[in-house]
């Protein structure tokens, strides 16, 4: 295995150490600047956590730097946690969680753990200032046990808004909103619950407005899996919400949507990039999954590990029978990285490597299936579509399958974006998705479809991050 074995090229990853979550995205003065979660001293686990950083400005090609916020204070010496960022009076503030975990009986959870809110600045998007500490564990409603993070940060009408993940001392998840004048002082404003109890702990909240609509996402961590729901250890979606956040105080859980219905997608983070496009992004990747980052896994590479997804733009979309969703499709940068389109005649193609865009357009069937390399199948039919590993696949480092339900004769296209070891799945334009890690061993991409009848394009993706 070389350094460079299971290198994504457009997915960005971390040039060395583990990445997990995705954090403070954001597009400031014409760089989009992507932080996320690193252990630098990958496979050592119990490390702290650091923020990556990487930057670009076509989505596509990354360029690593030096970690931005390193855990080097008392209030974060256990992790500098996952936050977002935020622009502000022409500097980009970001938040994050101190993570401080007291030595000697605790369980973490209801005693022993520090997490405060803490603030830097940067001018440039290269030096930081001095860190701040704006919320400590005494600012949190009583009702909360210690483990609050994940801050996320926005402005309406002059004034900031701050959304943390939250974990009651009944291990009930809920969401706390704050607001702000500076960016400095925060006053507490409300909790939003679930009218039911809906998993232990609410991860990595995060506010999505898209035409006037306002939607709630969390990652609920100890949700049961339900008829083809909740399949991952824990999910990642979203809350249609009736009010605006600070007015919401219930969401109905009925109302929660899975982002991404495979393997691999976590803690997803959205922004509004210069052009007004509201992008989400994800960790390709699930915590405590048992397969895929773990150090000992052959199929992993122990140098670096996790990745994101392509930034996926939003929309709100009316299906045919009058139900809105939200539409996720790659941005038209990945579009770029094309080269000649190639057919899919006779239902086979092999490439040379693992990076391609396959399309799958006007599909007339009612059941069908795609198959990469032999090892992994998309197939749809019998009021479901399925995302499936061979039994013997290595490919898969320990994944089986992933299904979700949906209605007879519903797809009419596919897209599916392949990158070394990661794999999107685009059902209709992005009204589902499945993603996954995978990493195959062989130099050649194999496609196979009995799909016939269809407008079938294959584009190899050629490209080098930098
Ligand atoms: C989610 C998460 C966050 C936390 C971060 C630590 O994957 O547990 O809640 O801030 O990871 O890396």
């Amino acid at each position: 295995m070389t350094n460079d074995t299971w290198r994504n090229e457009y997915h960005l990853s971390p040039k060395s150490g583990r990445m997990n979550d995705p954090c403070g995205l954001c597009e400031f003065k014409g760089v989009y600047h992507f932080f996320y979660q690193l252990n630098p001293e990958w496979p050592d686990r119990k490390a702290p956590k650091c923020w990556g950083h990487a930057t670009s400005t076509d989505l596509v090609t990354w360029k690593n730097l030096e970690p931005a916020i390193k855990p080097d204070s008392a209030f974060d010496a256990n992790g500098a946690f996952s936050g977002s960022a935020i622009q502000h009076n022409g500097k980009l503030y970001l938040y994050y969680t101190g993570n401080v975990e007291e030595v000697g009986g605790h369980d973490h959870i209801t005693d022993g753990r520090q997490s405060s809110v803490v603030m830097v600045s940067t001018a440039d998007g290269r030096t930081f200032s001095s860190k701040k500490v704006v919320l400590r564990n005494a600012d949190y409603p009583k009702e909360c046990s210690c483990i609050v993070r994940d801050p996320k940060v926005w402005e309406k009408d002059g004034t900031l808004y701050m959304l943390l993940g939250a974990r009651d001392r009944n291990n009930e998840g809920l969401a706390l909103v704050y607001s702000s004048t500076d960016g400095i002082s925060w006053k507490f404003s409300n909790s939003i619950r679930s009218d039911n109890p809906f998993g232990y702990m609410w991860e990595a909240p995060n506010r999505i407005l898209l035409d006037g609509r306002e939607f709630l996402a969390v990652c609920p961590q100890g949700l049961k899996e339900d008829l083809l729901k909740f399949e991952n250890n824990y999910q990642a979606g979203y809350f249609w919400l009736s009010d605006p956040v600070p007015s919401t105080t219930m969401v109905d859980e009925a109302t929660f949507n899975e982002w991404d219905h495979g393997f691999d997608f976590y803690t997803p983070q959205s922004f509004v990039d210069q052009q007004g496009r509201t992008i989400l992004v994800g960790w390709l990747g699930v915590p405590g999954a048992g397969y895929g980052s773990r150090p000992d896994n052959p199929n992993g590479n122990p140098r670096f590990s996790g990745c994101l997804s392509v930034p996926r733009q939003l929309s709100l979309v009316c299906d045919e029978d009058g139900v809105d969703y939200i539409r996720q499709w790659p941005v038209s940068e990945v579009e770029a990285l094309r080269g000649k389109a190639q057919s899919l005649r006779g239902g086979e193609l092999a490439l040379d490597g693992h990076h391609a865009d396959i399309v799958l357009d006007h599909i007339d069937e009612r059941a069908g299936s795609i198959t990469l390399d032999d090892d992994l199948t998309f197939s749809f039919g019998n009021y479901r579509a399925t995302l499936r590993f061979a039994e013997d696949a290595t490919s898969s480092a320990g994944r089986t399958k992933r299904s979700c339900a949906m209605p007879e004769n519903s797809i009419h296209s596919l897209r599916i974006l392949v990158d070394e070891t990661a794999v999107e799945v685009y059902v209709n334009d992005g009204m589902w998705v499945f993603s996954t890690r995978w990493f195959p061993t062989t130099s050649k991409l194999t496609i196979s479809t009995d799909i016939d009848h269809s407008d079938a394009s294959v584009y190899q993706l050629e490209h080098k991050n930098a």
